[in-house]
């Protein structure tokens, strides 16, 4: 599909454009408390929608610095120019361009690209999910406690966030739960059999529209936490996983909304 090929190559160019400055380390600035920017998510950013208007003038583009454009066809990309800034501006090697195009309303295509490892992730909607080209499936794990999971936490707001709760729980049920740093490399994990699941609240369409397309395309589940359809714009949290295991952790989820845990804090 041209829209797929056109953003695997915009998303290769803006990451190169992103390990230049990683490698010579930036500036941090903050958006917000603990919210932080640098000069390479805007210039990854200002490169992709340049592009995307060149190649798409009637295309919407929703993009996270806020370089975007109201478009006026039915297809809208959401693009994150760099997703796992904080781990970008410490030095911490795991961050990635991503890319996902709606029409309708729905999502169609998405890339995830990791300059770093030079991973790209691909997916087209009917299509599958695939690694360098290279076809990948979610895991067949069929229960938690032999499950690797992925969380997030956000950088805005942390004290109204919940999920330390459900980190604590989750950890305890599994083989673990990494903290990535990025939310759209944790979606190509799952996608691709690294991860057997991913939870997070408060993410954005641009963290989410190109991951959650190649975790259902890979054979997994996307829904909310309470198992209602995800929306990128409505829903206030996510969970993707390998298909196998959505009724477990939608049960654990259901238990912990409620208060109960499922393993009790210590006492000290
Ligand atoms: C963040 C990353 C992180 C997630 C945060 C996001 P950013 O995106 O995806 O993993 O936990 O919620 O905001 O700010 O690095 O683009
Ligand atoms: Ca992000
Ligand atoms: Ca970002």
């Amino acid at each position: 599909m041209q829209f797929l090929e056109t953003a695997v190559e915009i998303a290769r160019e803006a990451g190169a454009l992103t390990a230049t400055y990683f490698e010579r380390r930036v500036a941090i600035e903050t958006k917000g408390e603990f919210d932080l920017v640098t000069e390479a998510d805007r210039a990854s950013e200002k490169l992709i929608v340049e592009r995307l208007r060149t190649y798409f003038p009637s295309h919407a583009i929703v993009a996270e610095e806020g370089g975007g454009h109201e478009g006026c066809s039915e297809y809208r990309w959401f693009v994150d120019p760099l997703d796992g800034t904080t781990n970008f501006a410490h030095s911490f090697p795991m961050f990635c361009v991503t890319m996902g195009l709606e029409r309708a309303g729905e999502t169609i295509a998405g890339v995830v690209y990791d300059p770093i490892r030079q991973e790209v992730f691909t997916a087209e909607r009917g299509a599958g999910a695939f690694l360098n080209n290279h076809r990948v499936r979610t895991s067949s794990i069929g229960k938690v406690a032999d499950s690797l999971a992925s969380t997030g936490f956000p950088s805005r707001k942390r004290h109204h966030n919940v999920n330390i709760h459900f980190y604590y729980q989750l950890a305890m049920a599994s083989h673990g739960v990494r903290r990535t740093g990025s939310a759209a490399l944790d979606l190509s994990y799952v996608a691709s059999g690294r991860l057997d699941f991913f939870w997070e609240f408060g993410l954005k369409p641009w963290d989410m529209a190109a991951g959650a397309l190649l975790v259902q395309e890979a054979g997994g589940r996307v829904s909310d936490m309470t198992g209602a359809p995800l929306s990128l714009t409505a829903s206030d949290n996510i969970l993707a996983d390998n298909g196998a295991l959505h009724g477990e952790i939608l049960a654990s989820f259901a238990e912990i909304f409620q208060g109960h845990e499922r393993v009790p804090l210590p006492s000290l």
